[in-house]
């Protein structure tokens, strides 16, 4: 089985995801530390993304390797986030993620977070789950987990958002199946909760 929970940045998905998989005893899959690993492989070699999104050996679990070596912390900065978004806007580095993403999901339970799981990676996913909030408070979420001022990760954030959702592949939209859960006034175990429910039903 596989639950698709899709979003912004600073809705809430990988609380929420990692919750809901320990809770139904799925493993959680974080697409998007796929893509900060291919940019920061990218910027240390200097060279495209693109042309190393097939070679590289990304390993997910409890800590996030690239090629054997931790780079759990390394890819949370917000230089990675910034090359993560420009990585994920190239079609031949989505190709070879999306790739990845489905031979994982083809087998086990999982609990799949990204912003094209739903739509592109799983359309055929049991349940998808679309989380949004305002940006105000997505930003003060991440600026909490960055330890940084949230009004300049209010300013970044817009213009990810801008160009996550106006991409030419696979901009963040919700599939025409999806919940929309609204996270803003939500605790984390409320909206895990609301998950829990719809998957029982
Ligand atoms: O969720 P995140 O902030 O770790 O994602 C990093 C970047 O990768 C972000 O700009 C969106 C992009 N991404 C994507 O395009 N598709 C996914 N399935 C996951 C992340």
């Amino acid at each position: 089985m596989v639950i698709a929970i899709d979003g912004p940045a600073g809705a809430g998905k990988s609380s929420v995801a990692r919750s809901v998989a320990e809770r139904l005893g799925f493993t959680y899959l974080d697409s998007g530390a796929m893509y900060r690993t291919v940019a920061l492989a990218a910027l240390e070699q200097g060279v495209e993304p693109a042309a190393l999104a097939d070679a590289i050996r990304i390993e997910l679990g409890d800590r996030v390797r690239l090629e054997g070596r931790d780079v759990t912390r390394e890819i949370r900065s917000p230089r990675l986030s910034e090359a993560a978004s420009r990585a994920a806007a190239d079609p031949l580095v989505r190709a070879a993620m999306v790739a990845h993403q489905r031979r994982l999901l083809s087998e086990g339970d999982w609990v799949a977070e990204g912003r094209d799981i739903g739509t592109v990676v799983a359309p055929q996913a049991e349940l998808k789950v679309f989380l949004t909030a305002d940006p105000a408070s997505r930003a003060r979420r991440r600026a909490r987990e960055l330890g940084i001022d949230a009004r300049q990760v209010l300013a970044e954030q817009a213009l990810r958002d801008q160009r996550d959702a106006t991409r030419a592949h696979s901009p963040l939209q919700p599939a025409s199946d999806a919940v929309l859960i609204d996270t803003t006034s939500l605790t984390l175990d409320q909206v895990v909760d609301r998950i829990i429910g719809l998957v029982a039903e």
